[in-house]
């Protein structure tokens, strides 16, 4: 039998031999405000599609830590029933982006050639769709593969046009499903096919090839990309189960030692097993997501991510607790998690012990939560009850829950013991408008000015600043009150772009330079330097003396006094880091931070408050490293290379 981890290093190693930089993961938070986890292996690769970031290689493959929690199958009530769909999962994909890029005919001859040659897949067990109007992809399956037409079929936007999210790249799809035979059937329609669309579980969506054409902007438009790419991705956890010829995902080797150490702390038969077999897939796929999530600097809190992880690791505890778990349990789940996965996500073993206290807090917390909601429900119920009420408002179920996290299940339960019954319908609408508050919260404006600049089509700014602080450029483009400008006088506050500028661009917490521009004809004071778009340099500014214009040769000075105290900060947030890291531990991991002249800020992860003992050693170590005056010296590395150093 070929393990999962042989099946993810053939996929890996196939596509290496097809001249494809093999990449690693990236974290699960996606340095992205429009989306809330990474969920598709495109996510690093976003700004590479659209034509905004150069690298190094145009063909990549990776296995890519994703999280869904919301979407067409990935609600979180669908995980656990379903043998196939999960919070956290594992997409094997391939892309091409820029110049002599690969399109559809590479990508269905690659995803061809891997199944049936390197899987050795039956080719007769797979049927095909494609976007309605594509001729060109109906071709290549058709001609060039031989696929007999009637196994092909023509879809909608809803299957076959893929999205990141609301806006990004994005494009018209072919996808491959496995049948696993008539005997599967759950539809029972005699024409049953993929072309039904209907859910029938005879037929597994194995590979998803994008063909990214389109930027999808916030307001509707669907804008051609500079070059068209490809990206595909398969869930692991599917072609396993495909490989290891079992139906559910929950019975390859990525789930079976997870699920057995589940049963041995449980001390279940067989026969108990089968009959909690939804708490043991709930345990299982929530133990994974919690143990990627916090390992990736996410813990459980009341918001965005940490809300969700959260509502996860809850939603495990309650199905533990009905399966027979009376102590906590979370912990050993994610010992087996790490060592399933541990071979190939080396975070989750460096950060086990991290990830160990915080899921033990968690479950510590919310073993009080419980106790509080049971006494606040009491009560409530008492005063329904004094009333002749005999249900409880959908608002006040919903604040339990909000509050407090006091799953509505239970507070249904508990209701039904007293004759009473919950207003399902109100908490549900209590849940919806809290869902879209959430949404809207996570967009910020910053999208709407950076789809501004991508229509502006500028091209990258040459960043000089780490060699000089005086420099000479041309102004490529004004902008005021949102619109390009020709002039701009006295007084007027002005964006501008020159094609190359020693000004920093906040970035990485630190902030923006300051300083000056000088025209031939005016001067701009610069107040703040920003990147709205990867690559862009934005100058913010207001003329101060007579007027400046696009084309104009400008000398631009950075305040410079001011971006070596910055330049001191930063370089003392890399000191207090790895102070951090020695007093407290290797999980006191980078959240984020503030670096300006005057103070630095840094946010970082641990559990408990630090002490002042601690705080004084911190310290000590490092105005120790201050005080010894060594060289800074600055090196281009890849992003692995600097993790393995450290970073
Ligand atoms: N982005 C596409 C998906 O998520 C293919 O990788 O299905």
């Amino acid at each position: 039998m070929m393990t999962s981890a042989e099946i993810r290093r053939a996929f890996l190693d196939y596509f290496r031999s097809k001249g494809h930089a093999v990449v690693s993961s990236s974290p699960l938070v996606p340095d992205d405000p429009t989306l809330l986890f990474t969920n598709a292996g495109m996510v690093q690769f976003k700004d590479a599609f659209l034509g905004l970031e150069k690298r190094s290689y145009t063909r990549a493959t990776t296995a890519q830590k994703c999280m869904r929690v919301s979407g067409k199958h990935n609600d979180l009530e669908t995980v656990g029933p379903s043998p196939r769909h999960h919070t956290f999962f594992e997409m094997l994909g391939n892309f091409s982006f820029g110049e002599g890029a690969y399109f559809k005919r590479e990508a269905i001859e690659y995803a061809w050639e891997f199944f049936t040659q390197v899987m050795g897949l039956d080719p007769d067990r797979f049927q095909f769709t494609i976007f309605k109007d594509d001729d060109e992809a109906f071709g290549y399956w058709r001609d060039v593969i031989g696929v007999p037409a009637e196994r092909i079929h023509r879809m909608g936007e809803k299957t076959n046009f893929w999205m990141m999210g609301d806006t990004g790249p994005c494009g018209p799809t072919s996808e491959i499903h496995y049948d696993f035979g008539p005997e599967f059937c759950t539809c029972g329609d005699p024409r049953c096919s993929v072309a039904l669309d209907n859910g029938c579980e005879r037929w597994l969506e194995l590979w998803n090839l994008v063909f990214m054409q389109f930027d999808q902007s916030s307001d509707g438009r669907r804008i051609p990309l500079p070059r068209p790419g490809v990206d595909t991705g398969m869930g692991l956890e599917r072609i396993v189960a495909v490989k290891q010829g079992v139906y559910s995902n929950y019975e390859t080797d990525l789930f079976t030692p997870i699920m057995a150490r589940t049963r041995e702390l449980l001390g279940h038969s067989a026969a108990e097993m089968e009959q909690h077999q939804v708490a043991y897939r709930v345990i299982a796929d929530h133990g994974r997501a919690m143990t990627f999530l916090i390992a990736d600097g996410v813990l459980p809190g009341n918001e965005g991510r940490s809300y969700v992880l959260r509502l996860i690791m809850r939603r495990a505890m309650r199905f533990g607790k009905l399966a027979g778990f009376s102590k906590p349990f979370l912990g050993d789940i994610a010992r087996a998690v790490i060592d399933v996965m541990g071979g190939h996500y080396r975070e989750i073993v460096d950060r086990a012990d991290f990830v160990l206290q915080a899921i033990r807090a968690e479950e510590d917390r919310f073993q009080r939560t419980l106790d509080t909601g049971v006494a606040l429900l009491d009560t409530l119920i008492a005063d329904l009850n004094s009333h002749g009420v005999k249900v409880i408002p959908g608002s006040e179920v919903f604040r339990l829950y909000d509050t407090l996290g006091f799953p509505p299940d239970l507070t249904r339960v508990i209701a039904e013991e007293h004759g009473l019954t919950i207003d399902r319908k109100g908490f549900e609408s209590a849940m919806a408008e809290q869902r879209a508050r959430a949404r809207a919260a996570m967009r910020f404006g910053v999208e709407e000015v950076a789809e501004r600049y991508r229509h502006f089509g500028l091209p990258p700014t040459r960043f000089l600043g780490y060699e000089t602080l005086v420099a000479d450029g041309a102004i490529q483009a004004m902008v005021g009150s949102g619109q390009l400008l020709d002039r701009a006088g006295e007084g007027d506050e002005v964006e501008i772009v020159l094609d190359q500028t020693p000004f920093y661009a906040e970035a990485g917490g630190q902030v923006g330079d300051t300083g000056q521009l000088m025209s031939p004809t005016g001067t701009l004071r610069v107040e703040d330097t920003q990147s709205p778009v990867p690559g862009l340099i934005v100058h913010y500014g207001r003329v101060t003396v007579g007027y400046v214009a696009r084309g104009q040769q400008v000398r631009a000075e950075v305040e410079a006094e001011r971006r070596w105290d910055i330049m001191r900060n930063h370089t003392a947030t890399h000191l207090l880091h790895k102070a951090l890291h020695e007093v407290l531990g290797p999980h006191a991991l980078q959240n984020g931070s503030l670096v300006a002249p005057d103070r630095l800020r840094f946010d970082f992860q641990h559990l408990s408050a630090v002490s002042l003992i601690e705080l004084a050693e911190i310290e000590r170590r490092v105005n120790r490293q201050i005080s010894a005056d060594m060289p800074v010296k600055s090196q281009n590395t890849t992003f692995d290379e600097a993790l393995q150093a450290g970073a």
